[in-house]
């Protein structure tokens, strides 16, 4: 379909040019044996990955705000004169947010009280007329302040000297229970560097008997797209939406499998109130807040105008084990039965229905695609994704029978005769020119192709032995970023995609994001679009 309109385009352009007024041209088109095109341009965000969701698409500006990085300390923040910041795990905010840090200096010390956040690497862009939201949850050991009493947040220099913004909130609000506290700054000029901070200052504490503040789940969001509260950070959200994709493959890819069964992804734990998100230890690059989760993806998908493409834990992960074809199994198939109900029920008649309307959402989601798992081609994976495929998917459409789901295998030798796979191909760029023709003499039997994650790595060293896929155990010279020759070898390939638009359902270049701070050795290079807090085409 899309060389033929492009084939018409052309004739109609010929056609005026040289058609004489006198002559009597007409042209017929027989398209009778064309093939319609199946093709939709995807993307596909990994979840946790070079910092690219937290510290990066997800707005949220503070790092470490539940203080549940590198197994539950304070780093990233820093205690304001001579104060010493102490985590305290006795008052848990939550079952999901055990922390807080109690800010205090010693008796007698007339030091301010307080606390500051330097930011994802030390970075905290300031920009005058943007609306920031700061919030936290506090309370006091015992005791109350008097009224007039002020806890001040504001954005400041790293330094302190410069206040760019601060708002003043009455403590004497502070109970024994926990409260949340939510101000808005408004900067009025703009830093010229990001080399800012983020400080909530307490009460003077002069007699050093002034009670005891805790503090936790410390957040500040810059404007985001769309205005959405606790949304998406606009350039980089803008950046995908400009791909125009017609479907999101979230989460994963590797971190949806986890290091470990017990690390996988959890998707209960991406829903609902920030304070009962207990995160998790990511697959790729630190602390995962769950903050950027199921709704806060699909809800702004929807917004641009693109579909979910829902991948599901599917009983493997990365050590190698699988669980195994008994009832053992149940309970994973179950959480993702529950996920999909969240998804598709209709308002009101489920609880999931019932949850998902409580979380702001009526309407269900244009669910119509699930991957099950994810590269069960790799490792052990064959031996146990025939059972794990059929198990999960023979489920699911008895549980959802007028939902006519396209499930996607990722390993076609064990699953024979999938619906469709996805084939990922991180490759040197000859690789990909060879690929021009790859799926052009492809078996057209049921299964259809995806290619949801594919990219040249490096172009300046091939391992004689390779076998086409990426060894991470080979010592590759990666690119830090796409190179042109990568590029031009990625769009060959895609070519072949669009070319065989009946086979090919979709396509998405892998990973996208690159928080260009993070140390390159912690790193999937090369990436789609790299950034730092203050540019999303920032060049390392
Ligand atoms: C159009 O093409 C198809 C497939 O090649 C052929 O079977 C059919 O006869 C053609 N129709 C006309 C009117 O030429
Ligand atoms: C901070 O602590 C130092 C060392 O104990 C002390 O000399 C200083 O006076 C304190 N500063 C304030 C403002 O209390
Ligand atoms: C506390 O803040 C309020 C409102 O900004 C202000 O009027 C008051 O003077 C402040 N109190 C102190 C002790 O600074
Ligand atoms: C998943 O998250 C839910 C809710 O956040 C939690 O109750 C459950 O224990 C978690 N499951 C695992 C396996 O971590
Ligand atoms: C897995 O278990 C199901 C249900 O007991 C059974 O039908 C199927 O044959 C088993 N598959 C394998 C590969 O063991
Ligand atoms: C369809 O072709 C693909 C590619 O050769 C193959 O992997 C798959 O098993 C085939 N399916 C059937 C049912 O033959
Ligand atoms: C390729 O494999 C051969 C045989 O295992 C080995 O001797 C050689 O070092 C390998 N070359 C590279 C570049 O890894």
């Amino acid at each position: 379909m899309i060389s033929l309109s492009i084939a018409l385009g052309f004739l109609t352009h010929l056609t005026t040019i040289y058609a004489s007024p006198a002559a009597d041209a007409s042209l017929s088109i027989n398209a009778s044996g064309g093939k319609q095109s199946i093709f939709e341009s995807a993307i596909f965000l990994e979840a946790n990955i070079n910092r690219g969701d937290d510290g990066g698409l997800y707005a949220e500006l503070i790092y470490n705000r539940a203080f549940q990085e590198n197994g539950g300390t304070t780093t990233g923040w820093a205690g304001i004169g001579n104060t010493s910041l102490v985590i305290d795990t006795t008052n848990p905010l939550s079952w999901a947010i055990p922390r807080s840090v109690v800010p205090s200096v010693p008796a007698g010390s007339t030091s301010a009280v307080g606390l500051y956040n330097t930011g994802w690497f030390n970075q905290l862009p300031v920009t005058a007329d943007s609306i920031y939201t700061a919030s936290f949850w506090a309370r006091v050991a015992s005791g109350t302040y008097p009224s007039g009493a002020n806890i001040t947040v504001g954005l400041y220099s790293a330094d302190l000297a410069t206040a760019y913004a601060t708002a003043t909130l009455d403590a004497s609000k502070l109970t024994t229970g926990w409260n949340e506290f939510t101000v808005q700054l408004k900067p009025s000029k703009s830093a010229l560097t990001a080399n800012n901070v983020f400080a909530i200052k307490l009460p003077s504490a002069a007699s050093g008997t002034a009670p005891r503040v805790s503090l936790t789940l410390i957040s500040l969001f810059p404007p985001t797209f769309n205005n959405v509260k606790n949304g998406l950070r606009i350039d980089l959200a803008q950046a995908l939406a400009d791909l125009k994709p017609r479907y999101i493959r979230w989460p994963g890819g590797n971190d949806l499998e986890g290091n470990t069964i017990a690390r996988r992804f959890n998707w209960t734990a991406t829903i609902g109130p920030l304070r009962y998100r207990p995160g998790r230890q990511g697959t790729w690059n630190g602390y995962a807040t769950g903050g950027l989760g199921l709704m806060e993806v699909f809800d702004w998908a929807e917004s641009i105008q693109c579909k979910p493409l829902l991948g599901i834990y599917a009983g493997y992960s990365l050590d190698g084990t699988s669980i195994a074809n008994t009832s053992a199994l149940d309970p994973y198939i179950q959480d993702v039965l529950n996920e999909i109900h969240f998804m598709v029920d209709a308002p009101g008649s489920s609880t999931w229905a019932k949850l998902r309307a409580s979380y702001g959402r009526t309407a269900p989601y244009d669910l119509d695609t699930i991957e099950v798992g994810n590269e069960d081609n790799l490792g052990n994976g064959p031996k146990t994704y025939g059972y794990r495929f059929a198990r999960f998917t023979q489920a699911i459409t008895k549980e959802f029978p007028s939902h006519m789901f396209q499930f996607i295998a990722t390993d076609s030798k064990t699953v024979q005769n999938a619906p469709s796979v996805d084939i990922h191909d991180y490759v040197v760029a000859d690789t990909f020119i060879n690929y021009y023709n790859r799926y052009d003499s492809w078996p057209r039997n049921n299964t259809k192709i995806y290619a949801l994650e594919y990219a040249v790595l490096t172009g300046d060293y091939i391992n004689p032995n390779s076998t086409g896929l990426w060894d991470p155990g080979e010592t590759e010279n990666r690119w830090s970023l796409p190179e042109l020759r990568g590029s031009v070898a990625e769009f060959v390939y895609h070519m072949g995609f669009e070319r065989n638009g009946d086979l090919v359902k979709g396509a998405a270049y892998a990973p996208i994001f690159h928080n260009t701070p993070l140390p390159r050795d912690e790193l999937w290079l090369p990436d789609l679009i790299s950034f730092s807090s203050l540019f999303y085409d920032y060049k390392i």
